[in-house]
């Protein structure tokens, strides 16, 4: 473990951060141990960590019940952000003139529900691990016809739900273990033309030659995001869709759209961090849940590098869009 004992630097006005790096992973290493967060590296903590963390989700996420990060174009946020990927799946409607579509990892069903009123010819289904998601969701959902969520993984989709024109996984597709395996599935459950749109953060091939700090900082975001066994490469799930029998339309790292979005997080988390009262809650509230602190904290290092004004600017992860079509 990188040694943190950077001195603390209560007003750091010289970067565009909350606090330099060395400063932040001083702080979450005295609050929380940056080992011993580190010590669920490969474990399976998912269940735990979205039960833990609903509150999180709810209160300080989005109350709206989205669960991925704002996409802002201009670099300022703005929560119409939290559209931007729920878009581009209605242009992959409009262009297969779908009729049924699939989400993986729905979540609170914020991308279905957003879609399903503009598309009522389209069947919407969600497909989630947590039941506690698969309840919110369908609670959300009364009013709509032509969406329903089920409980089940994406690594083994439901036979019955095969057939449909699109499929698409919003920061979820992170946390699947056997890439051929789910790529065969999503080919599987396509019909020919059909096409597959995941975002997610995606390790950059050069990840192991980032410096050490900002790589401790991803390895944290992964970690207390339940992302135990690192985020995935593109380069892995674009090969893993060649295999399955899909071409790849689009593979783009759109990093600098998630930026306004992960710096505001981090303002959020950085009052956990700077306030005694609030670093008290650690000792009342679930761990998984107040750890997203440390992810809210550490997230812009990773995609920005510790920023320029500690001379290095080298990042190790990206967000991207990967759109995929099954040949007809
Ligand atoms: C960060 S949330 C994103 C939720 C939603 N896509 C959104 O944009 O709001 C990730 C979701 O993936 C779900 N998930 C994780 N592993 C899964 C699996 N194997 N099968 C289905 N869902 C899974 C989690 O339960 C969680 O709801």
């Amino acid at each position: 473990m990188t040694p943190v004992s950077a001195p603390i630097t209560p007003h750091a006005k010289d970067t565009p951060f909350c606090m330099p790096l060395s400063e932040a992973l001083t702080r979450i290493d005295r609050t929380f141990g940056i080992d011993t967060i580190l010590a669920d590296e490969g474990r399976d903590i998912i269940s735990p960590y979205y039960i833990q963390s609903e509150l999180g989700y709810n209160r300080v996420h989005s109350q709206k019940g989205c669960m991925h990060i704002a996409l802002n174009e201009n670099g300022q946020f703005d929560p119409d952000g939290y559209l931007t990927q729920g878009r581009e799946v209605a242009a992959q409607i409009q262009a297969t003139r779908a009729k049924k579509v699939l989400e993986l990892g729905s979540g609170m069903g914020f991308n279905t529900l957003a879609l399903a009123p503009d598309h009522p010819d389209v069947h919407f289904t969600g497909l989630d691990l947590m039941a506690h998601h698969i309840k919110t969701a369908t609670k959300n959902a009364a009013d709509l016809k032509n969406v329903d969520f089920q409980q089940g993984s994406y690594e083994a989709v439901p036979e019955s739900l095969f057939g449909v024109d699109v499929i698409f996984g919003i920061e979820t597709l992170c946390y699947a273990s056997d890439l051929d395996n789910v790529a065969r599935q999503i080919a599987a459950a396509l019909v020919p033309g059909g096409r597959f749109v995941m975002y997610d953060g995606f390790r950059r091939a050069d990840f192991h030659s980032a410096p050490p700090d900002v790589i401790t900082a991803a390895r944290l975001f992964e970690v207390t995001t339940a992302v135990t066994n690192g985020f995935w490469q593109i380069e892995d799930w674009e090969a893993a869709l060649v295999r399955a029998g899909l071409v790849i339309l689009r593979s783009d790292d759109i990093t600098d759209h998630s930026i306004a979005g992960m710096r505001v997080l981090q303002r959020r988390s950085a009052k956990f961090f700077k306030s005694w009262k609030y670093r008290m809650l650690r000792h009342v509230m679930p761990k998984y849940l107040i750890r997203n602190a440390v992810g809210g904290l550490t997230g812009p290092y990773m995609i920005e590098g510790a920023g320029p004004r500690s001379g290095d600017t080298q990042a190790c992860l990206t967000y991207s869009v990967l759109i995929a079509e099954k040949p007809v």
